[in-house]
């Protein structure tokens, strides 16, 4: 027999903390994170809120930076990168889809869509074509120049995963993705997100308090007392 083939591993967080200061408040949030995170693989992020999902969520896509440990992401070291060394790397790898969308309010679907190509320097009309096939995908053909205050719950979330497809990322980071919206568009956009990740093969890490997200993941792991734990 030959020995498995083994998994690669696309993001390995060691030792991460994060403490918040407010005033002469600190709270210790991390304290000393341990995680690897397979390729391809669908991880579920839980734990009571306040426990850090959010705040490890945004260390391992490089949105803020750990006051001590290290992130190796695809065998490239994160950690100690400059800020827009960071943003770069953000954009060409790495999706985010949050609790409230955070789409442009004064962009249309499309240009929201199309804005991360245009940042990574994608044309004007292959990102406006992709943004547009990636809407017609996830069932907003309808709906391209609509503003966020025109859509419904559920469609600007539809529109904010188009939104972190649109560089093809190895990894897509979702916080609370189903947290503002009604069971059922819930699972509505539960099952588009698993169909493009089968699609496109990418890794899937989901902070959420939701069982039914949860249960779907390969993996669940816990945050409790700023530690992981399975
Ligand atoms: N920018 C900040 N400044 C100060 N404290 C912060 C900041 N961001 C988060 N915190 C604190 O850090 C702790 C962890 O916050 P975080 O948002 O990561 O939790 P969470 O697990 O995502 O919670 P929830 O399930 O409610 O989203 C909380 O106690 C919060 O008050
Ligand atoms: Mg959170």
């Amino acid at each position: 027999m030959s020995d498995p083939v083994p998994q690669r591993i696309l993001v390995e967080a060691a030792g991460l903390k994060k403490t918040y200061r407010v005033g002469d408040r600190s709270v210790e949030v991390l304290r000393g994170v341990d995680l690897r995170v397979h390729a391809g693989e669908f991880l579920a992020l839980r734990g009571a809120s306040g426990a850090g999902k959010s705040t490890l969520l945004h260390l391992l896509g490089g949105l803020d930076v750990p006051d001590a440990g290290r992130i190796v992401f695809d065998g490239e070291v994160l950690t100690g990168r400059g800020l827009s060394a960071l943003a770069r790397f953000r954009n060409r790898r790495v999706g985010f889809i949050f609790q409230a969308y955070h789409l442009m309010p004064d962009l249309t679907a499309l240009e929201n869509v199309s804005l991360p190509a245009r940042v990574n320097r994608m044309g004007f009309e292959p990102a406006r074509d992709r943004a547009k096939t990636l809407l017609e995908r996830v069932g907003l053909g309808a709906r391209l120049t609509h503003r966020p205050n025109q859509l419904s719950g559920g469609e600007q979330q539809r529109v904010a995963i188009a939104r972190c497809l649109v560089n093809r990322p190895d990894l897509i980071l979702a916080d609370e993705p189903t947290g503002n919206l009604d069971s059922r568009t819930g699972d509505g956009v539960l099952e588009l997100l698993l169909e493009l990740r089968a699609e496109h093969g990418m890794t899937l890490v989901v902070a959420t308090h939701d069982g039914h997200v949860s249960g779907r993941a390969g993996r669940e792991v816990q945050l409790i007392d700023g530690l992981v734990g399975t």
